[in-house]
């Protein structure tokens, strides 16, 4: 298995990439060349597994849960080195399905051990970030000195904590599309009202659920309570952005039930995107759903 490393890193936007890389260039970092990175990440998998194809370079399989906080960096990944990149993802595509790729080009420079990358991620725009990879002894204080020097120096603004892959899940596009793939799925033969929810939450994934309908008509199921009890059986517990999709209508709203079951597990200001990937989009929150809630707090 690959030896954990240890990196202090930072991620910023970057309004103006050009006078970024004058700067970097200006402070004597060396200029590593550009590289094309497609991070392809898989769906129903447990934790984080993407499939990385470098151009130049090769490709690599690596499977990771990510550290909770900020801050903290991988603490467990394996890697596999892919000679077939194509065939292994539209394998792994056809059993898995695909939750997002992000896809970017990246200005690599090197600043002593801080690995500078000037990166324009497709969809998301300009980032730089700054990686110093820690010595196995180190206690990292000249590793987050580095950091914050080189943050000045480059006039970096603020950090932005959470990763590509990520800053684009938490589009309503790609909660959408979940929601709108699942829907395809929901037994809805009484009603013919095909419903999708998907359910982002804080570890990265994304579970889904579909209605379900039964012969006996009060028995049946809406898809945002489906979508729950996926995110429970996977160990879950927290909402941070919720999407339903309808077949039939352009904006489903949830029901009352579902209203209450959603904020079991989520905030006042988690947002709730109702729509269709395309369509027109309703952007609203669980507290604007449900004012006055009943909640834990009233049990005493
Ligand atoms: N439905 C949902 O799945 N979610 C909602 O929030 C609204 C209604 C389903 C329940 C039923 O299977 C069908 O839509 C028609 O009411």
């Amino acid at each position: 298995m690959t030896a954990a490393l240890r990196n202090v890193e930072l991620k910023t936007r970057d309004a103006d990439p050009e006078a970024t890389l004058r700067r970097a260039l200006a402070l004597g970092a060396s200029d590593e060349g550009v590289l094309r990175q497609r991070d392809t990440y898989f769906a129903r998998a447990r934790g984080r597994l993407k499939l990385r194809e470098q151009e130049p370079g090769g490709a690599q399989l690596i499977s990771y849960r990510r550290a909770d906080g900020a801050q903290a960096r991988t603490s467990a990944y394996r890697i596999a080195d892919v000679a077939d990149p194509a065939a292994l993802r539209e394998a792994l595509d056809a059993s898995l399905g695909t939750r997002v790729v992000v896809d970017k080009r990246r200005h690599l420079l090197l600043y002593e051990n801080v690995r500078i990358h000037l990166d324009d991620v497709e969809g998301l725009g300009a980032f730089v970030e700054l990686e110093a990879v820690a010595a196995p002894d180190s206690d990292l204080t000249r590793e987050h000195e580095l950091v914050a020097r080189l943050r000045d120096e480059l006039a970096l603004g603020d950090p932005v904590a959470v990763s590509y892959s990520d800053l684009l899940l938490d589009r309503p596009e790609a909660l959408l599309a979940a929601a709108d793939e699942v829907m395809r799925s929901a037994h809805a033969p009484y009603s013919q009202f095909r419903v999708g929810a998907a359910l982002r939450t804080p570890s990265g994934a994304i579970h889904v659920g579909a209605n379900v309908e039964n012969v006996a008509y009060p028995q049946g199921q809406c898809a945002e309570a489906s979508a729950i009890g996926a995110l429970i059986a996977a160990g879950e517990r927290e909402i941070s952005a919720v999407a339903v999709v309808a077949e039939k209508l352009d904006v489903c709203p949830p029901c009352g039930g579902c209203r209450q079951r959603l904020s079991e597990f989520a905030s006042a200001d988690t947002p709730v995107y109702l729509g269709r990937p395309g369509g027109p989009l309703h952007v609203t929150t669980i507290g604007e759903l449900l004012p006055l809630a009943f909640e834990e707090s009233a049990l005493g």
